[in-house]
């Protein structure tokens, strides 16, 4: 397994170009399955979960070619989808079990074949992840959903003894947590070629839905309200192939916001959706950051330069994790990290994913001051972070133990960084361009980490 050797104290000073984002990508992706036209996607970065759609779309019947992006400073790779074999419509265990957001190819495949057979995802390091209100908004369009020996399997209704089509209807997609993101792009995905009207009612407004819709609209859909609470779709026949750039990571782009508050260094990014960003903008301002985003440029692929607190150092913050426009709980570890050496006491919420705090236990091994109670942690900020061998949970967990890595002295080992290789390209050659000291070692056994224990 990889891990990462940091050594810290090192201000971050330089320029990196946001590359596309993966949480854009793979519901596009899926969606290439409701045509039987070509479809490119532009600005696709090259992470294992979008190679892993890649490779459950081979599965499903496509033809997949991706073209790396061919320099660092490029937003992404391109990728060409074509549709070979409609035939197949079952995403197995396998691949389902490596990647859940292979559950977005759901709607798309209901719609287009009629019927779909997928793995239940199951839950990950940040909680249960149910898919109930998925399965609430495809029923409510007409399916006829079953759940056997872990699989989902939906069929549309039948028409002459075939598979029909699905029939619009009013949906509400609110759930205790608010909305849900890939709920939303399931639901859509199968509204479009629907028969009649669909409301979603609480449907997802994050930037990523709006980037789907309008792709979606650009292959011959008809969508109104996207990004907003409510969706109003008229179903179509057909969709056409589409030619796609998508929108920027704004995660990857928040990250390398608070790499530089924590380095108290001064960086420049490039195609920066900082239209997308504005919650966490505003937090890492009243920590101290510093931002000038030129105006003149599109909101969404902006210049954004960020600059640490400086003398006055870090200021402690409350901030509560939110549906989008609120703060994002995909943010929360990475500011967390920021804010363990902030002059004070910080209080942070999540309100998303209750249990998204695995980071907390190894931040304070390397001399982080974190309380927590419940959906709530109290950080008290220290004067210093020392490095130590630690352990990477999930994705946003290994970023922000990077992050504390850059910002500790002496040396940080963050093992399994498969995690992190999920959702950010490169990252260690990203930060060495910034002056990070990094470097990637691929080791049999982790450092400072005890053995398997047996059994008890
Ligand atoms: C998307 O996951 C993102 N993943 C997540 O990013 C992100 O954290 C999440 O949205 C919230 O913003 C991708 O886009 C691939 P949800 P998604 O359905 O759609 C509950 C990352 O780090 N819920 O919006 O699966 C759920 O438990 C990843 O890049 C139900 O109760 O998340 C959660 O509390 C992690 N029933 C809340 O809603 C459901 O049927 C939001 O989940 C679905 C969700």
């Amino acid at each position: 397994m990889d891990r990462f050797d940091i050594r810290g104290g090192t201000r971050l000073a330089g320029r990196l170009t946001v590359k596309g984002s993966k949480n854009a990508a793979l519901p596009l992706l899926a969606a290439a399955l409701l045509t039987d036209g070509p479809v490119v996607l532009r600005d696709v970065p090259d992470l294992a979960d979008i190679r892993g759609m890649f490779k459950l779309l081979t599965e499903l019947g496509c033809k997949v070619d991706y073209t790396p992006a061919e320099s660092a400073d490029a937003a992404g790779g391109v990728v060409r989808i074509q549709v070979t074999d409609p035939t197949i419509s079952h995403a197995r265990y396998e691949i389902v079990r490596t990647m859940r957001a292979s559950i977005c190819t759901l709607g798309p495949m209901l719609a287009k074949r009629g019927s779909a057979r997928i793995s239940l995802p199951g839950g990950c390091a940040i909680g249960e992840r149910p898919v109930d209100l998925h399965l609430r908004g495809l029923s409510a369009l007409g399916a006829d959903i079953t759940l056997d020996s872990g699989d989902i399997t939906a069929r549309t209704p039948k028409a002459n003894g075939k598979a029909g089509r699905l029939r619009g209807a009013r949906i509400f997609l609110g759930g205790p947590f608010g909305s849900t993101v890939l709920g939303t792009a399931n639901v859509m995905c199968a509204a479009v070629l629907a028969e009649g009207t669909t409301v979603i009612e609480c449907a997802a407004c994050e930037p990523e839905i709006v980037d789907l819709a309008d792709m979606l609209t650009k292959m011959g859909a008809n969508i109104a309200g996207a990004g907003s609470p409510r969706v109003t779709i008229q179903g179509v026949a057909r969709l056409n192939g589409v030619d796609h750039r998508v929108i920027p990571d704004r995660i990857e782009a928040g990250t390398y916001m608070c790499a530089a508050l924590m380095t108290n260094g001064d960086i420049t990014l490039d195609n920066c959706p900082a239209d997308a960003l504005m919650a966490h903008i505003d937090r890492l301002q009243h920590a101290g950051a510093k931002f000038t985003v030129d105006e003149q440029m599109d909101p969404m692929r902006t210049l954004c330069r960020v600059q640490g607190a400086g003398t006055r150092g870090i200021q402690p913050i409350e901030v509560t994790t939110q549906p989008h426009p609120g703060f994002p709980t995909d943010l929360q570890a990475q500011l967390l990290a920021s804010l363990t050496l902030a002059d004070g006491n910080s209080v942070i919420t999540e309100r998303i994913f209750t249990e998204r705090f695995l980071h907390v236990a190894e931040l304070t091994r390397m001399g982080a001051s974190i309380f927590r109670q419940g959906p709530t942690v109290i950080v008290s900020g220290v004067r210093r972070l020392v490095g130590a061998p630690v352990m990477a949970s999930d994705l946003r967990a290994s970023a922000c133990l990077v992050l504390a890595g850059l910002a500790a002295e002496g040396t940080t080992i963050v093992n399994r960084v498969y995690h992190l290789d999920r959702g950010y390209e490169r990252m260690e050659d990203r930060l060495r361009s910034l002056g990070a000291q990094i470097e990637r070692v691929n080791d049999k056994e982790e450092v400072g980490v005890p053995a398997a224990q047996g059994v008890g």
